[in-house]
Formats: C-alpha cells, sequence, structure tokens
C-alpha cells in the first residue's frame, strides 16, 4: 500500500514503483549524477519532503558517484510533517535504501517534529525547514544547482504551484542550475517559464505521459 494525503487526495510518490519514480523525474530531470561533476559542494533543494524518498535516492546516488571531498547539502521543506512512523513504514518497501533510510529516522527523530539540520555524513548534510514554502523559500538565501519540485498535484495542491514559489526557485538558482517536477499542468509551465527558466516538456514516469525540465539559463 502506498502511503496517501487524504487532506490532498494524492499519494507520496508513485504507486508503480515510487524510488524509480524519483530516480527518473528528479534525478534524471536533473542531469545527475553528471550536474555534481566537478563541484566542491552541489546543493539540492526541494518542495514537500514528505517521506524523504527523494533525499535517500540522491544521497545514495551521491555516495556511489561523487568524487573524493566532494559535499552534497539538501533543503527542503514541508508544511505538513509525517511522523516517524508513516516515515518508517512507507521506506521500508525499499531494502537497498534501508541503511540510508536508518540514518534519516535517526535525524528525523532528534528534530521532534521541528526543523531538521543535520550532518548525516562527513560529506552529507540535510535541511528540513518546517512551514509552508511560500513564507520559507522567500526567506533562503544559499544558491541552489537543482530543484526536485515534488507538492502533490497542482490541481488539489495549488499552495505549492505558486507565482510565489516559482519566483524564490528561480530566484535562487545559479545560472545554468536546473528543476524537475512530475507534473506538465500548463499553468506551472507557464509560471516557471514567466520566472526566468527555459522549460522543456520531456516523458514522464509509468503512466504519465509528460514531466517538466527547465534550466536558468
Ligand atoms: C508528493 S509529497 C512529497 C514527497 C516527497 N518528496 C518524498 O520524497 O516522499 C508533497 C509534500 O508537499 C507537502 N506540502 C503540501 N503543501 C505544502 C506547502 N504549501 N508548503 C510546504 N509543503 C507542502 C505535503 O505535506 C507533502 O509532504
Amino acid at each position: 500500500m502506498v502511503l496517501r494525503s487524504e487532506r490532498f487526495d494524492d499519494v507520496y510518490f508513485s504507486a508503480e514503483d515510487g524510488l524509480a519514480e524519483t530516480r527518473h523525474v528528479f534525478l534524471a530531470g536533473n542531469d545527475l549524477p553528471g550536474a555534481w561533476v566537478g563541484k566542491e559542494c552541489f546543493v539540492i533543494a526541494e518542495t514537500g519532503f514528505g517521506t524523504g524518498l527523494n533525499f535517500l535516492a540522491a544521497w545514495k546516488l551521491f555516495e556511489e558517484t561523487a568524487e573524493r571531498g566532494q559535499e552534497l547539502h539538501f533543503m527542503s521543506v514541508e508544511k505538513f510533517p509525517l511522523t516517524l512512523e508513516d516515515v518508517r513504514s512507507a521506506l521500508s518497501h525499499w531494502a537497498e535504501i534501508e541503511p540510508y533510510a536508518d540514518a534519516l529516522m535517526r535525524a528525523y527523530r532528534d528534530a521532534g517534529g521541528g526543523d531538521v539540520r543535520a550532518k548525516i555524513t562527513d560529506t552529507v548534510s540535510l535541511e528540513v525547514q518546517i512551514g509552508d514554502a511560500n513564507e520559507v523559500l522567500p526567506a533562503w538565501e544559499r544558491p541552489v544547482d537543482a530543484w526536485f519540485l515534488d507538492g502533490f498535484k497542482p490541481a488539489s495542491n495549488p499552495d505549492m504551484w505558486t507565482g510565489t514559489v516559482f519566483a524564490a526557485v528561480h530566484r535562487l538558482t545559479g545560472t545554468g542550475g536546473t528543476f524537475a517536477t512530475f507534473t506538465a499542468a500548463g499553468f506551472v509551465r507557464r509560471g516557471l517559464r514567466d520566472a526566468g527558466f527555459e522549460v522543456a516538456k520531456v516523458p514522464g514516469f509509468g503512466t504519465k505521459r509528460d514531466m517538466l525540465r527547465g534550466v536558468k539559463p
């Protein structure tokens, strides 16, 4: 059973295979691992931390491909943090990420339901700010290399796909920085384009025909 939100009438990730979806949409969609080659510290930012699956998939890929001494910083925002039990149960589906999930669980538990600020390994750090993306992102200052735009579907979670969010995402992105998202909704495509991104519609995961990826020229 895939974890579902009653509030947003949507699933946290694909019922087909959430990890495969993450790899297709967010990792490949942002040209990872290629994009972090040669970068001393690569910064990923995400809208909607949820279960942390996207973080774990990015961290695992980083471990497998990064050069010695490279660092990964992953920042996310979450308005409705899940319980530790929900996160544990949702992530237990994938044996290959179990050791990574255990480390996340410890950081999540230590945060006690508040913001997470954790050095997960010597080279990987995680920051999850609890709050509304429309209030949290405009206050961020750290330049971002790649975005995982992962709210629930825009029709049921319009707050996550606003001009305020798109403007903050664009402002924080360095030249050549990228975003990827599972949705291809017209107003999201136009919003990100109007914010200043070059946006492309590309094949989505599984039964989803299209998704969006983009670059800040
Ligand atoms: C599709 S889920 C994210 C899945 C997640 N990336 C993962 O790896 O499990 C969307 C997330 O966005 C959060 N969310 C919805 N509206 C929000 C808002 N306005 N600000 C911040 N987070 C929000 C939801 O609570 C949910 O956790």
